[in-house]
């Protein structure tokens, strides 16, 4: 039996491009355009549209929404008080992103937010440097609300087409696999040994694993989408086995919001057809904004049978010289002089400053393809 979506129903909003009335068109930024496609394709059911005020409210104050469904990440169109202006509820608007029509919405709620209650409550900081922060309080003061539909899936416009799956379409493969259990991997970065590790520790007792990068908005230092996916691929095929594990692309803008993003990226893996959801050290974190277990123990505010997935955590995981494998604390009773701390961030700067991350860190075949493709 598959698992149901978040609210019950897999919200489908996909309409052939037709030739509607517009009141006006209004472009959109990459964010905005990857939340369209979200909501449209049911990856954030149980929403239908951009947030209105009522549920905008819930979901900072209280991580619901007006319904009392979980929700833990505002998810809003904003616009500058200038295009405000001219902007009426009621109002049928032809959405654009690089000045291609994407699709519509209909305006039901116009309001100003508290930008500084938002990061403080969502973010737990006000801090520009924060990339989340800083996002948050360059995208406009306005936000529009109501119902969206999508024009077409973006599949064909999408650069990583053999990847793109919707709620839908994974649902289907899970089922097509005999899957009755899948794990779900969010990452931002290309798959280190550490990664490896947790995920397989997972398979070892579920069906299958899908592995879903984010491919969206990412902040400058992060690896770009293009080089990662093709670590990805040499890495599936040299390290795992192919009928229990499954590639696709989640095309999500990343918030860096810690512990509030680890429960929007469970429960949005749920809508993908996830059983399980692996939740590691800092899952979405970025600098020192929250402590390293913080995106975990937020899941205790929740009931399991609420969320609908359940979250598998996993300890910080670094290379032991003494074991030669992969641990955690909870299995390596060696001294940490021996331990090798991987991370993302590590991962980056050998890159940049020419080095080759060692065995222990990565598998060679993925510092080779991410060497290569830096370089092109
Ligand atoms: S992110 O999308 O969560 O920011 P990242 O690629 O850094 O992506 O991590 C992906 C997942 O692996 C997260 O759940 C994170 O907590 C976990 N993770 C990353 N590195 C480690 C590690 N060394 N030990 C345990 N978990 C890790």
């Amino acid at each position: 039996m598959m698992i149901s979506p978040h609210g019950g129903t897999l919200i489908q909003l996909i309409e052939d491009k037709t030739h509607h009335h517009f009141d006006y068109s209004l472009s959109v930024d990459e964010t905005a355009a990857s939340d369209l496609e979200l909501i449209a394709t049911g990856a954030y059911s149980p929403l239908t549209g951009f947030m209105t005020q009522e549920d905008y409210k819930t979901v900072v104050h209280e991580m619901r929404l007006a319904s009392g469904l979980i929700w833990s990440i505002p998810i809003t169109l904003p616009i500058s008080n200038q295009v405000s202006e001219r902007v009426k509820v009621g109002d049928f608007i032809e959405l654009k992103f690089n000045s291609q029509s994407i699709g519509s919405l209909k305006v039901t709620d116009k309001f100003e937010p508290d930008l500084y209650e938002e990061a403080k409550l969502v973010y737990q900081t006000t801090d520009r440097k924060h990339p989340g922060v800083n996002k948050l309080f360059s995208r406009g003061d306005v936000y529009l609300a109501g119902p969206i539909t999508l024009y077409k899936n973006q599949k064909e416009s999408n650069p990583f087409q053999e990847y793109y799956f919707t709620p839908k379409e994974t649902r289907k493969l899970f089922l097509q696999n005999g899957w009755e259990t899948i794990v779900g991997f969010q990452t931002r970065n290309p798959v280190h040994r550490a990664h490896e590790y947790i995920q397989k520790c997972a398979l070892e007792t579920v069906d299958g694993l899908f592995l879903h990068p984010l491919v969206g908005q990412t902040k400058q230092d992060d690896l770009p989408a293009d080089v990662r996916m093709k670590s990805y691929e040499v890495l599936l095929d040299c390290y795992y086995p192919k009928d229990r594990t499954t590639l696709g692309i989640f095309p999500a803008s990343m918030r860096y919001a810690g512990p509030r993003e680890a429960i929007f990226h469970a429960l949005i893996r749920r809508n993908y057809g996830c059983t399980h959801f692996i939740v590691g050290r800092d899952h979405a974190g970025v600098g020192n904004y929250y402590g390293t277990y913080d995106a975990q123990t937020i899941f205790s505010r929740f009931e399991l049978e609420e969320l609908g997935i359940k979250p598998l955590f996993f300890e910080h995981a670094f290379h032991c010289k003494v074991c030669q494998s992969i641990a955690t604390k909870k299995t390596c009773p060696h001294e940490s002089s021996n331990h090798l701390h991987l991370s993302g961030t590590k991962v980056r700067e050998m890159l940049k400053s020419g080095v080759k991350p060692p065995l222990e860190f990565s598998r060679p075949e993925v510092i080779n393809t991410l060497i290569n493709g830096l370089s092109d």
